[in-house]
């Protein structure tokens, strides 16, 4: 009975020495991108694709859904009838996404998801930052540099608009949200707040909108980069950029810090894409180790007086 369990476990350990040392083993990994008509999705389907490029075992299958809910939901369902070994997801919406990625969970396709959340804990690992953390850091930076500015101290009260991310996404909740904890108690009216979607041309719109009504605005929090520089080009189309400052989120080398150099923004807060880290986790998994169910990402602050030094860590 001991020999048989002994021979057992031996032929068990050799199964899985093959297993690690069989260099010809692929893998294909399923990349869903909810959309790749903004910078910020360009830049983490870069840096998946980049990681990825460091192992020849892993060759990763990209599919855009358009900035369409019920496009990304067939395409997840794609990859699971294809059979990939392992799904990372950057879901649009909570709601609707979490089904077909709790559908990949069942058929034990471990699923990574990127950025934005689904409802429950139907996945394999979350990889993203604080955007609560963001919303409230880049609430209380706006509440000290308001508190700065002439017309605010004259008036006794600062005049904020908020263009918000897709409400039905969970970094445009935790944003709004840590923002407007940083705003209680202070001198400070959000006169104008509406969704723009995470889309730089419907914040120009909707910014459009706020200058037609209010007289004096101090300064713009936008949930992203791109919708910061929407509000900045309807400022300046309108001739008043030069009296209200400008917030946004991602701060990419190529955009949101490139902006702040430039002057457009006084403030962008880095949101990293996670492509490189789900990569790491992905390959964990497929040597079948386990990952912890979260990961949170670090951000930093860049401003007018610390862009040119690499930025500031948030605490
Ligand atoms: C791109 C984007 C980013 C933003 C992120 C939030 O679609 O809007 O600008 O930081 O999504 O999920």
């Amino acid at each position: 009975m001991k020999k048989h369990l002994v021979s057992l476990l031996l032929a068990a350990a050799g199964t899985l020495a093959a297993f690690a040392a069989d260099p010809a083993k692929k893998f294909t990994i399923g990349m869903s991108q909810c959309n790749l008509g903004e910078p910020w999705r360009v830049q983490m389907n870069a840096d998946v694709r980049k990681a990825a490029a460091a192992h020849p075992e892993l060759s990763v299958v990209f599919k855009d859904a358009q900035n369409d809910t019920l496009k990304q939901r067939a395409q997840i369902e794609e990859f699971i009838a294809a059979g990939v070994d392992l799904l990372i997801v950057s879901p649009k919406e909570a709601a609707p996404l979490t089904p077909p990625i709790a559908a990949a969970c069942k058929k034990g396709i471990p699923v990574i998801v990127l950025d934005r959340k689904v409802l429950g804990s139907d996945f394999t690992q979350f990889i993203g930052a604080d955007n609560r953390k963001i919303g409230r850091s880049a609430g209380d930076w706006i509440v000290r540099r308001l508190l700065e500015l002439p017309a605010v101290k004259a008036r006794g009260r600062a005049r904020v608009v908020e263009l918000k991310g897709l409400m039905t996404s969970t970094p445009g909740q935790d944003r709004h949200s840590g923002f407007r904890d940083a705003l209680k108690g202070q001198p400070v009216d959000v006169i104008f707040d509406t969704d723009m979607k995470w889309l730089e041309p419907e914040a120009r719109k909707e910014m459009e909108s706020a200058l037609a009504v209010h007289k004096d605005i101090d300064l713009v929090y936008a949930h992203n980069d791109p919708g910061a520089h929407g509000a900045y080009l309807a400022a300046k189309s309108a001739g008043r950029e030069k009296d209200i400052l400008f917030v946004g989120i991602d701060a990419l080398q190529q955009e949101g810090q490139v902006y702040v150099r430039q002057g457009l923004l006084a403030a962008s807060f880095e949101y990293p894409t996670g492509g490189a880290e789900a990569i790491a986790s992905a390959l964990d998994l497929l040597h079948g180790q386990t990952v912890p169910k979260e990961i949170t990402l670090r951000s930093r602050v860049f401003t007018t007086a610390n862009v040119a030094t690499g930025g500031e860590w948030l605490p």
